[in-house]
């Protein structure tokens, strides 16, 4: 069982990048082998829209997109992290979750045989603010993309009102939510 952690924060050990590391070493505990990526200590170019990976199945940019793709087919289950940027995910996320329009292209064009479908996804997002429709287009564009490679929503901890760096570590309701998050992932 290996669990793909992907952080999608620019601050380091910022909000939810904690409450992916707690996901993933109740994970880890659980009996789980865990990665975890860190999506801005990597180069991810934006998508051009080239259409090369729809007639190929792979993407003409070679950077350490290639890697994610190989680590997110190989995974038994994903668990997404990214801050509320204006009312979405950050744009590292959205860089890496637009390049995975390639594995889409794998599976939903070329029909790919070896591409696995219905593994758990998960979401977690902190925001600074409380309003309601804070996170529903990142909802929306989280449940788009683990359907695209391979994935289904199987769960997500949504978190508003934590803004400061760390802050969340004064919230033991939500550092227990990613445990137990991370031991579902983990199949317990
Ligand atoms: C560029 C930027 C945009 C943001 N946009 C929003 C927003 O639209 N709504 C909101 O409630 N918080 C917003 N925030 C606040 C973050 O969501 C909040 O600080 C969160 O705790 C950051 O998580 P992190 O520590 O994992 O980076 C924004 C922060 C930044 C830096």
């Amino acid at each position: 069982m290996l669990i793909l952690g992907i952080a999608g924060s620019p601050r380091r050990n910022g909000n939810t990048e904690i409450l992916l590391d707690e996901a993933l070493a109740s994970a880890r505990q659980a009996g789980a082998e865990v990665e975890k990526i860190v999506l801005s200590t990597l180069n991810i170019a934006p998508c051009r829209g080239c259409g090369y990976c729809e007639k190929k199945g792979e993407c003409i940019i070679k950077d350490d997109m290639q890697g994610i793709y190989e680590k997110i087919a190989a995974a038994d289950a994903m668990i997404f992290a990214s801050p509320n940027y204006f009312y979405h995910v950050s744009a590292y996320a959205k860089a890496a979750i637009d390049r995975s329009q390639a594995l889409w292209a794998r599976n939903h064009i070329l029909k790919d045989p070896r591409f696995r479908q219905g593994k758990k996804g998960y979401f977690i997002s902190v925001a600074a603010t409380k309003g309601a429709r804070l996170f529903k287009g990142s909802i929306w564009t989280m449940q788009y993309f683990f359907e695209a490679v391979g994935f289904k929503m199987a769960g997500r901890l949504l978190v508003r009102g934590v803004d400061g760096k760390g802050e969340i570590l004064k919230e033991q309701q939500y550092l227990e939510a990613a445990r137990k998050l991370g031991e579902e992932a983990a199949g317990k």
